[in-house]
């Protein structure tokens, strides 16, 4: 032990640490920081969202309970029956689509004993998580047939039975009504389930039965997952894309998005199968369904809490191209269309408005300011483009401001993708969508992509990329730091294009560890706990260290996208008065470089550094050792007007200067 550390402390003092991972050689790059190339836009890196892997029912959307209005396929999904001391009872599902066909089934509990307890469990999104002293919320709708009077005892056991919070409460009325009660958790559990005893003889309908935690994101009732929207939170992303992906389109038309029926009383919001459910047949997720408790209105506050431009993107009249391909004829169009309009509306209008009055209602008078909407999630073809011109002209005509995200279909070449790319530049589009999953290898060969893309077209949203460490769609992929880096190269390709690439956004962001369908993903998190992937490091790092203004930084007059395994950008903060340099080197090889900085008057003497680093390409992050791949702050010399930096193997580098 003593040798080794004998050993470490002569490397760190010589330098010779990382000349042992291969020969180091010096490099000679210049960087003009008064030439500033590329306005950076706030809307840079950003999220996108998607219900799939269990991101919002069993992830960010708290609610503990699975199946609670009862309209799975199989409407007892998720319950069991209970009896305890001699309880007896019956439980009948009701079909009340005449009266309520959004939330058609409830159950009808018969108890008919005076003895014991009879009731049943519900078993959570692979287990309730319960955190010591945090106080939960149960809830339901209910009615007592005349004159019984049913009593409700309502408790959490862990996996090994033991009770952990328990409450009591008694449903009065005759109509349906909503009722409530807190009790605080004794222990920590990840797989607690929530047993609903009822007792004394008579007959009950209940709805809705529903647990959250007190402390949800910005304590909201029925809100979001603190620690998963922390997450995000952290990025400081510049938008939020959301409800997807593929989720937008649906397998057919019947399973897409439709904001209208995800907004407003929770009660009333049909729930639907989700599309990731029955997928991939390696990972059926047979009790997936959208609940639509984190709905339209809550993705437009959770933009905004984060300081997110809000980016909805709407089903454009065609369900997944992958699936069914089913599309609305066009003449049919209409109120596809109209439910664009009306989304406007709705985030933007005043109470005046139909729709602008309905979000007042809702709590929110003030306008969402939304900038930007997309048509059509990973469409292709002539049918689209089709479709496409129809909803551009309504929207336009009525809102010339509102700038239309259009998809390059799901690959970053071939004829779906030149078809399009060709058609909308020629139709003066105004955001092209450009879609890449792809091997490591192709981020690192692509890190000049734009450098020659047309400065006066459309700009470019690189709406969903993730290096995949094995191949598209292979439940083996793993989020590598290998993957991580390679992103970060090919970012700094994006950057130094900021002029024609105004957003990026990683795909798709949640998983749930035992919920998943899609993998690599950006945030993993069981019943608990989260963590960040290195990928999720490296957009945070480009996020929060984006600066203003791209400025040179070249390697013998090129671009620094690949020799000796380097990527490199430098842009200004005009906010911070700081030069920020990223820098990758993705071999084996440290590489000792050195920065000629020029035009600017100089700089403190020292400069922050921050490091993300693993000596090993197949280094990953985990539930627990979820910041083995993470930043490590330090400062580095600057002298006068150079700068040098001991880039270490597999290393991505972020240096911020600031001005004398
Ligand atoms: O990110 C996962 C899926 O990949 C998205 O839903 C879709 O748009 C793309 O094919």
């Amino acid at each position: 032990m003593k040798i080794k550390n004998t050993f470490l402390m002569i490397c760190a003092a010589t330098g010779a640490f990382t000349v042992a991972h291969g020969q180091s050689k010096n490099t000679n790059y210049t960087i003009t920081a008064n030439q500033e190339k590329a306005h950076i836009l706030s809307t840079m890196y950003g999220i996108f969202f998607e219900d799939i892997n269990m991101a919002a029912d069993g992830g960010v959307y708290a609610e503990l309970v699975k199946n609670r209005s009862f309209e799975f396929a199989e409407p007892l999904a998720a319950w069991t029956e209970q009896k305890k001391d001699g309880g007896e009872g019956t439980i009948e599902v009701i079909n009340r689509s005449a009266e309520r066909p959004e939330n058609p089934h409830i159950i009808k509990v018969n108890v008919k004993s005076d003895a014991g307890y009879y009731g049943l469990s519900n078993e959570g999104f692979r287990g309730m998580g319960i955190k010591k002293d945090e106080e939960y919320s149960f809830s339901l709708y209910a009615r007592q047939e005349s004159e019984t009077n049913v009593k409700l005892s309502i408790e959490l056991h862990g996996a090994d039975g033991a009770l952990i919070g328990n409450a009591e409460l008694t449903p009065t009325d005759k109509e349906w009504k909503r009722y409530n009660v807190k009790f605080k958790a004794t222990a920590t559990v990840q797989k607690a389930q929530l047993y609903v005893w009822l007792s004394g003889k008579g007959i009950i309908d209940m709805d809705m039965i529903s647990l959250f935690p007190e402390h949800t994101w910005k304590n909201r009732p029925g809100g979001l997952r603190a620690d998963l929207v922390q997450k995000l939170d952290d990025m400081k992303p510049g938008f939020l894309r959301f409800p997807g992906g593929c989720i937008v389109e649906g397998r057919e038309l019947n399973n897409r998005y439709q904001w209208k029926k995800s907004i407003g009383d929770i009660d009333k919001r049909e729930n639907i199968i989700n599309r990731w459910n029955t997928e991939f047949k390696h990972r059926l997720t047979p009790d997936y369904y959208q609940t639509f408790g984190l709905g339209f209105m809550e993705y437009f506050l959770t933009a905004e809490d984060i300081g997110a431009s809000p980016l909805p993107i709407l089903n454009c009249g065609m369900a997944c191209q992958y699936n069914t391909a089913e599309m609305v004829d066009v003449k049919d169009l209409d109120p596809y269309v109209q439910d664009a309009l009306d989304l406007i509306e709705f985030a933007n209008g005043d109470a005046s408005t139909k729709w602008g009055k309905l979000r007042t209602d809702l709590g929110h008078p003030a306008p969402f300011n939304l900038k930007m909407l997309g048509v059509g999630n990973e469409q292709w073809g002539e049918q689209y483009i089709e479709r496409w011109k129809v909803f551009t002209k309504a929207i336009k005509g009525k809102y010339p401001d509102i700038k239309i995200v259009s998809a390059l279909g799901p690959a970053p070449k071939g004829p779906e993708f030149d078809l399009l790319n060709k058609t909308f530049r020629s139709l003066n589009a105004d955001i092209l969508d450009e879609h890449y999953y792809a091997v490591p290898k192709w981020f690192l060969d692509n890190a000049k992509r734009y450098d020659n893309y047309d400065r006066k077209g459309p700009k470019i949203f690189a709406g969903e990329y993730a290096a995949q460490s094995v191949n598209t769609g292979s439940p083996k992929n793993k989020n590598t730091w290998e993957c991580a880096l390679a992103e970060a190269a090919f970012m700094t390709g994006l950057e130094r294009n900021a002029d024609v690439v105004n957003m990026a956004s990683y795909a798709p962001l949640f998983a749930h560890v035992e919920g998943w369908q899609w993998t690599p993903d950006l945030i993993w998190f069981d019943n608990l706990n989260s963590y960040g992937t290195p990928n999720y490091y490296v957009q945070q790092l480009f996020s929060l260290n984006k600066g203003t203004d791209v400025v040179p930084l070249l390697l013998n007059n090129e671009a620094v996208a690949g020799q000796d395994g380097c990527y490199a950008t430098a842009s200004l903060d005009k906010n911070t008065n700081e030069l920020i340099i990223k820098f990758v080197n993705s071999g084996a090889t440290a590489q000792n470089v050195s920065f000629a900085i020029n035009g600017s008057k100089g700089y403190q003497k020292e400069a922050k550094l921050i490091t993300l680093r693993s000596d090993k390409k197949d280094a990953e992050n985990s539930l627990t050792d979820p910041k083995a791949i993470s930043p490590v702050q330090g400062t580095i010399k600057v002298d006068g007007k150079v700068l040098k930096l001991n880039a270490e193997p597999y290393s991505f580098n972020v240096v911020r200067l600031k001005n004398k």
